[in-house]
């Protein structure tokens, strides 16, 4: 009787240690398909320049306007500093921009604070007045599909009404509508940051590779393996790899895929 009851204690914590560490167990067995990069293999201005034999700093093309959102102003769905700097950093080479999810606008405004005074930053969003027409696919991942919503608040942005607004265009639309024939090998930069359910991530991602570029960027952002919410982004990138060159930038939840 009492070996039973042993037994079934140890099951028990078992259980509840597997349920307490559920993400760490996950990702000690999680084996990414996509190759880690550093971000200087992205490319050459990430490149440290010598200022002495001791001393590296970051080149010219690196230095970028910037501004932080405070904890405590509740804006949801950002970047991290550190990839705002690179996305920053990437949008000053670059002329033609479009982000698939523009949200309060804060990735859109570095865009336009960085990029060249002639530079074109094109966002795609949902208005919270069309979410009625956002249905829920039967691959498409709970979380993400309620992230959707929540994030889909917003008509004003962080650049409204600021003098980089003229480089900015708003296209309110379901990116699943978006005629990407109208932007055929347009885009120097593509920022890929809209639904995180797979139907759309696959949908923007097929109509990226041909709005871009020849030697332009595609970024995805939060490809975060063990995450919930970015389940369905790590399986749509997983699957795409086997046919498209993607890497994954170290310390980001960035992945980049450039067309040569
Ligand atoms: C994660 S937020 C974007 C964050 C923003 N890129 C930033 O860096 O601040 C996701 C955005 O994608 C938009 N979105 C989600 N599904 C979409 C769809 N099917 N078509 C267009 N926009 C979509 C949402 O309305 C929301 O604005």
């Amino acid at each position: 009787m009492n070996t039973i009851l042993i037994f079934f204690l140890l099951f028990l914590n078992l259980i509840l240690f597997y349920f307490l560490n559920k993400k760490k167990i996950k990702n000690f067995f999680y084996k990414s398909q996509i190759q880690l990069v550093e971000l200087d293999q992205v490319d050459e201005i990430f490149l440290n320049n010598k200022i002495d034999h001791n001393l590296y700093g970051p080149k010219k093309e690196v230095i970028v306007k910037n501004f932080c959102i405070q904890g405590n102003n509740n804006i949801v769905g950002m970047t991290s500093d550190y990839e705002a700097w690179i996305i920053s950093s990437l949008s000053k080479i670059s002329n033609n921009i479009f982000e698939f999810g523009t949200c309060s606008g804060k990735t859109t405004y570095l865009m336009a604070l960085n990029s060249p005074d002639k530079g074109k930053i094109t966002t795609l969003t949902l208005s919270p007045k069309d979410l009625k027409g956002i249905k829920k696919n039967k691959f498409d991942n709970k979380v993400s599909y309620r992230n959707l919503i929540n994030e889909s608040i917003y008509d004003k942005f962080l650049f409204s009404k600021t003098k980089y607004e003229s480089k900015i265009e708003v296209i309110f639309q379901n990116s699943l509508n978006l005629n990407e024939k109208l932007f055929l090998k347009k885009f120097d930069l593509i920022f890929i940051d809209g639904g995180h359910t797979y139907s759309i991530v696959k949908n923007d991602s097929e109509k990226s590779f041909k709005m871009l570029k020849s030697n332009g960027i595609i970024l995805w952002h939060d490809f975060v393996p063990g995450k919930e919410s970015a389940k369905n982004v790590v399986r749509y990138i997983n699957t795409i790899s086997k046919e498209k060159k993607i890497f994954h930038i170290n310390n980001t939840s960035l992945c980049y895929y450039r067309k040569r």
